[in-house]
């Protein structure tokens, strides 16, 4: 019987975050009451979103604070679901760390299936309270987005609309998993230090600190629309394995070696543009390595560098014989925030790789494309 290769892990859902706002920035006021910020227009805008998602996520504390449905209100745009061969309703998320959530909850009891996310350490809490009215999944010691976000790739979600509130937003923005913002602000003010924003302080990722883009505007009656385009730094995108096909290509035109890596290598802009590329003894010098030769097409002050992701088909090295400084060490030193790899360094020539730990240990977000990692391994099947 011959192998079969394991199925190439699905891209991260696409991550919507929707919230209402008062002009001051609050998404409810501090009182128990829940504050009515959206028209019934804007209601209807939120209803067509939910109805092109695959999951509608909430946490737990809206929840509580709001007791809301997420349905799709429209039978109109259920139907259509329908007929696309999608359940009626989308999946409804929430998350929990605690595992406190009340069965009582027309959450559970309306729409569509329900997921519930908590840390190891809740599942027991939260399977006892919920019974039958929800899958409980555990995310491992601590309640992880990105582990959250594969778990629903793999149940076919490819859109996710994040619903609040303020904790649940700050977590999935700090996490850098976020594509889209859409803003929805009314114009009156709430005044109270204690009543909710849109987000908490939070370390936001630089996609998030510098402008963003403002895809589109729109007037509902007196609600004003904001919808922003986001780099999603903290997962991997289509336009990531774009980049990485590319440095597959690259690491093609490396001159042969018996003794080295065939390695590609391409520097992208926050803008997505392509600042430098390079490849594993390019100009016929038998040392360089490719991340090396295209930082080299850049001054070391380049400010876009800051902002930067840099591809490669192999693992940035840790140590190496025949300069001082290795690739990660490289990576570091220019500033570039974001690596994403094809394959991690087998240990032929080098034991035990750990340029990525290293680069991580320095703050860098390091993501890798299993997707690609055949590709990037055939170019290099003679060693
Ligand atoms: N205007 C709007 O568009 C809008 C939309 C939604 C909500 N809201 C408002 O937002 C407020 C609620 O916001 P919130 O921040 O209190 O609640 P939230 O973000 O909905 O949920 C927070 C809860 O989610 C769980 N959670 C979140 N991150 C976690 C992590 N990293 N690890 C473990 N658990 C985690 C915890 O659940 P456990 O407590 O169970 O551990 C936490 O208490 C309400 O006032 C609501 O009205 C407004
Ligand atoms: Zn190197």
């Amino acid at each position: 019987m011959t192998e079969q290769p394991a199925p190439s892990p699905a891209l991260l859902p696409h991550v919507l975050l929707s919230a209402a706002m008062s002009l001051d920035g609050h998404i409810d006021d501090a009182t128990a009451e829940r504050l009515v910020l959206s028209t019934p227009e804007d209601l209807d805008r939120v209803d067509q979103l939910r109805a092109e998602s695959d999951a509608i996520l909430v946490g737990a504390g809206t929840l509580r604070a709001d007791n809301p449905r997420l349905l799709v209100n429209s039978p109109e745009r259920r139907a259509e679901r329908t007929a696309r061969g999608l359940p009626e309703y989308p999946l409804k998320v929430t998350l929990s760390g605690s595992g406190e959530l009340d069965p009582d909850w027309r959450f559970w009891h309306t729409g569509g299936a329900r997921v519930v996310y908590t840390p190891d350490t809740a599942v027991g809490t939260a399977r006892r309270r919920l019974g039958a009215l929800a899958e409980v999944v555990p995310t491992g010691p601590s309640l992880d987005p990105v582990t959250l976000l594969a778990d629903l790739a793999s149940r076919g979600v490819s859109r996710l609309m994040v619903e609040g509130g303020s904790t649940v937003h700050t977590l999935f923005l700090t996490s850098g998993l976020v594509d889209e913002i859409q803003l929805a602000v009314a114009p009156f003010f709430v005044g109270e230090a204690e009543a909710p924003r849109f987000t908490g302080p939070g370390a936001f990722p630089q996609s998030a600190r510098r402008r963003m883009t403002l895809t589109g505007t729109q007037t509902l009656g007196d609600i004003a629309v904001l919808r922003y385009a986001v780099q999603p730094t903290g997962k991997v995108t289509a336009a990531d394995l774009e980049w990485m096909r590319l440095a597959v290509d690259l690491s093609r035109q490396c001159p042969p070696s018996e003794t080295a890596f065939s390695v590609g290598a391409v520097i992208v802009g926050a803008d997505g543009r392509e600042l430098a590329r390079g490849y594993s003894r390019e100009g016929g010098d038998p040392t360089v390595h490719a991340e090396e030769a295209a930082l080299a097409k850049l001054p070391a002050d380049d400010p876009r560098l800051r902002g930067a992701t840099i591809y490669s088909t192999l693992e940035p090295c840790s140590r190496r014989a025949s300069r001082p400084r290795p690739c990660a060490e490289l990576i570091r030193a220019a500033g570039i925030p974001r690596v994403v790899m094809a394959w991690r360094e087998p240990a032929l020539f080098v034991a035990d790789c750990v340029g990525a730990e290293l680069l991580e240990a320095a703050g860098a977000t390091v993501l890798e494309t299993p997707q690609l990692a055949e590709e990037a391994r055939a170019v290099n099947s003679h060693l």
